[in-house]
């Protein structure tokens, strides 16, 4: 695991930019795991500044986000999809039939949960971009006793629902959501995450320092063989 500590999210954007164009450039075809939540945005802007002084092109490139909240429109102005497209991928020329996002909407969630691991089996991620939850889940892989394996149907927590209900003026915020498992985003050949403010230190210090277990799912990151954590100073205060 190697750490890289910046002063601002700003600076850690253009960073984590420079590898995923890195990656894009040498091979084109790129399969990329990409986030939502408020840790990435300052990397999809610096991508987007990237492409569009012609320095990546993104049009031979497949995408998977993590998660989507369960019974939420797709146009939602708060689903996942609504917030990939309008952060990045509405700015950039990756070709719509090669984002993948899970269905939140599914009748059977079970079978599109399958349907999206098939899809993950075939396509080996690349790299995968990862945020921090307080509470330290990845995806939606809340603390619980035993660590996830592929995608399936959660119930957020209450520190996550509190942590992310600020986005939701309007209706109330959905209590599920489908997500990638712990093993399916292990399988990623890289991983980058990212963590910005003290509210994240706790989890951060689980992370790095603490027991591997699932009651903090991100410490699992202990055992992949290339992961770099880039964090603020102050998400890295208790380091
Ligand atoms: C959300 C997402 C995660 C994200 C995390 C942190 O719940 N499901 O993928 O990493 O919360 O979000 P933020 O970056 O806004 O703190």
């Amino acid at each position: 695991m190697i750490l890289h500590i910046f002063n601002n999210a700003e600076e850690i954007g253009k960073a984590v930019a420079n590898l995923i164009i890195e990656q894009v450039n040498e091979k084109p075809d790129s399969v990329l795991g990409f986030a939502t939540g408020a840790s990435p945005v300052p990397t999809y802007k610096s991508l987007i500044k990237a492409y569009n002084k012609g320095k990546v092109s993104f049009k031979d490139i497949t995408t998977f986000n993590l998660d989507e909240y369960c019974d939420l429109p797709k146009d939602d102005k708060n689903s996942y999809y609504t917030f990939m497209h309008e952060n990045l991928f509405n700015h950039i020329d990756v070709k719509e039939e090669n984002v993948n996002f899970l269905n939140g909407n599914a009748e059977d969630t079970d079978a599109e949960c399958v349907r999206y691991d098939d899809l993950l089996t075939e396509n080996k991620i690349d790299i995968q971009l990862l945020g921090v939850g307080r509470n330290g889940h990845i995806g939606f892989n809340e603390p619980s006793n035993k660590f996830t394996k592929g995608s399936f149907k959660v119930r957020l927590s209450q520190s996550t629902i509190d942590a992310n209900s600020i986005y939701f003026d309007e209706n109330p915020m959905p209590h599920y959501a489908l997500t990638m498992g712990t093993v399916s985003i292990m399988k990623s050949k890289q991983i980058i995450l990212i963590a910005t403010g003290r509210g994240k230190a706790d989890a951060i210090d689980g992370l790095v320092n603490g027991d591997i277990t699932p009651s903090c799912p991100a410490s699992v990151l202990q055992l992949h063989p290339n992961v770099h954590i880039f964090l603020d100073k102050a998400a890295a205060s208790l380091l």
